[in-house]
Order: C-alpha cells, then structure tokens, then sequence
C-alpha cells in the first residue's frame, strides 16, 4: 500500500502526484505554509488525503510555535491559511475543526504537552483514514460481481487517501476476494487523475487496466462493455447530491440511461450534513491554463476563454447507492443518510 503522505521526523512527506507516473519525487513539508501551497498546487488531492494534510499541517504550525504569548492568534493564522486551500473538499474542513477542537480541549496545557497532543490527533486522523477506507472496502466488495467491468473517474485510491482508497478500495477488495473485475478508467481531463494516477495505481495491484478517455464512456455503456460505475466523492449534501472531479455527472446520466448501478464511495467525514443539498456546495474554479494545456504545452489560442470548474454536481436521484464505512445507504438518502450519525 503506498502511502500518499507520511509524518517522519516533525516533517511531513507526501509523494507529488503532480510527477506521477513519470517519476516518483517526494516532497518534504517543514511548516504549515509549505503544507498549503502543496495542498493548492495538488501535490496532494483527494479529498480524505487533503483532511489528512491539514491535520498535519496543523501540528507543524503549532510545532513551530515557539511561546505560548499569542498562541490563540497564531493558531488561527495556520487555521485559516489550511482553510483556503481547496473549497470542494469537506474532508478538509471536517479536520480542520477536529485538530481545532482538540487545540482548545488542551489549550491550557504546557506548550510541549499540547503539540505532542495536537502532532498525536493528526496520526489519529491519518490512521482512522485507512481503518475506514479498508471498511469501506469490505462492504462495497458485495457489490461487485466476478467477471465484471467497472468504470470509474479521477483517482480515489490510496492515492487520494491515507491509503488503501474508497472507490478503489471496494475493487481492491473485490479483486483480493478472487473476483475477475477488470477496471475501465476514464482519463479525467484537464489534470488527467485516471490515466495518470488511477491506472499507475491498479497496474502496481495487477489489477486489469483500460483507459479511455472521458468521451468513450457513453459508447462503451451502449456496446455493454461496462456493468457499473463506482467513483469517490469531495462533498455530499444531506440529501444525497454528490460533488466529485468534474465530468463525473455526465458518467452518471450515461449510467442511468444504459441502467447501469452508478454508487459513490466515501466515508461519513465526506458528508456535509449543513448542507440541504447539492447546489450548496462550493465549487472549485482553478486556472485556466490546466484547460489551455497538457503537460506544460499549450493546446489551443494562449489567450482564449477557458471555464475550469474542478468539481460537478451529481444529484442524487442517479447514485444507486453511497458505500459508507457504516453502512450501505440507499436512496431516499434525506433518511438513510441521517440514520448513519445517529448513535
Ligand atoms: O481535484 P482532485 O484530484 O482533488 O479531485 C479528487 C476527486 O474528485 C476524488 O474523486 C475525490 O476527492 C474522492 S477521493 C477518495
């Protein structure tokens, strides 16, 4: 299982996805900024592996607080800087307030006993990520079949997590299990997730590859190339309607009108229970130069008008079913959604 990110020695190391597959480079974190910029720049994505990001992001800033005279300010200077990273990505805010929380349980503490506390909560984020994805995993697998062919967009792999991943945790499962799944992966256009990150990952697992790009779908659907749809998600309102990498709507329809099972893996800190439902949530615009232009090389007119929202959204009348680490939600999701919080 290859880690996305790792703490080692007061730093924080995260493979940059950005080189992926070309190159395997890491990048070292010393201060919460470095964490920042790296979470914008998407060095790190996904959305569990941004809320881990700032979860460490957050130990490194108090870490480098040197005395405890304006420790409330400071910790809102490294809160707010971790906050405006990437909109989308409810993982981020969840842990946000979770090492926030934990900052003003022990506030009163010395200032070396808080940051072991704070440095061992973003551990503890990290390391539930993995226990959930694997539980995710373990559920979702019932719902693939031996012999099947799986489409999915962008990457939500170990890649995107702290490791193991939620869509692809469920093939991973499935596969370990002795089920024949090959795997169709869209290429995810513009910053190329699925042929980049997602086909990098399933090949190290041996598990079939075939990519296509984005376009394809709709014609492997009709050809009955395709028996279901399973990808990960960045926010989900409290009635159902999914946020995920861009183009992940279309998927859905297509589904749909082939009547194929369309179901989103996520874990319940995905979920954004504030929110009634999907026209709620923020939605990502990044530069345009990531439409403009592949690989660094410009495809079209410099100065032409570009759109670049990263994320769409999926209402949730097409998702057949949200794999939790709980449980298996069905639609109406208004209920079966809210049922999962209760204790
Ligand atoms: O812009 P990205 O690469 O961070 O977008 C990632 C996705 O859309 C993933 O599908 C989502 O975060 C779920 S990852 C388990």
């Amino acid at each position: 299982m290859l880690p996305a990110i790792e703490w080692k020695k007061d730093k924080v190391i995260m493979i940059d996805q950005r080189k992926l597959p070309e190159k395997e480079v890491y990048m070292e974190c010393e201060d919460y900024n470095h964490v920042a910029e790296a979470i914008e720049m998407m060095v790190i994505r996904g959305a569990p592996a941004i809320g881990v990001a700032a979860g460490f992001g957050v130990a490194l800033g108090l870490l480098r607080v040197e005395n405890e005279e304006n420790l409330d300010e400071e910790f809102d200077r490294i809160f707010r800087r971790l906050e405006r990273t990437r909109p989308t990505a409810q993982n981020l805010f969840w842990a946000l307030e979770r090492m926030k929380r934990t900052f003003e349980e022990n506030r009163r503490l010395a200032l070396p006993q808080l940051k072991k506390i704070v440095v061992q909560e973003a551990l503890d984020i990290e390391k539930e990520d993995i226990e959930t994805n694997k539980k995710i995993g373990f559920l979702g697998k019932d719902l693939l079949q031996d012999g099947q062919f799986v489409l999915t967009h962008c990457n939500a792999g170990s890649l995107a997590t702290a490791g193991y991943g939620t869509a692809l945790g469920m093939i991973k499962s499935a596969f370990k299990e002795g089920k024949k799944i090959q795997v169709y992966v869209d290429e995810t256009r513009p910053l190329l997730q699925g042929a980049r990150l997602t086909c990098w990952e399933l090949d190290r697992e041996n598990i079939p590859v075939t990519l296509i790009t984005d376009n394809m779908a709709g014609h492997f659907m009709q050809k009955g190339k395709i028996s279901l749809v399973v990808t990960g998600a960045d926010r989900i309102a409290r009635n159902g309607d999914t946020a995920n990498k861009i183009g992940t709507y279309s998927v859905a329809v297509l589904a749909r009108e082939h009547d194929l099972p369309f179901y989103v893996a996520a874990p319940l800190n995905t979920i954004d229970f504030s929110m009634k439902d999907g026209s709620e949530i923020p939605v990502e615009e990044r530069n345009a130069r990531e439409v403009r232009e592949v690989g660094g090389r410009c495809l079209t007119l410099s100065h032409v008008k570009v759109e670049n929202p990263a994320f769409d959204i999926t209402p949730a009348r097409y998702i057949s079913a949200i794999i939790t680490e709980k449980e298996i939600a069905r639609p109406p999701y208004k209920k079966s959604l809210a049922k999962l919080i209760k204790p």
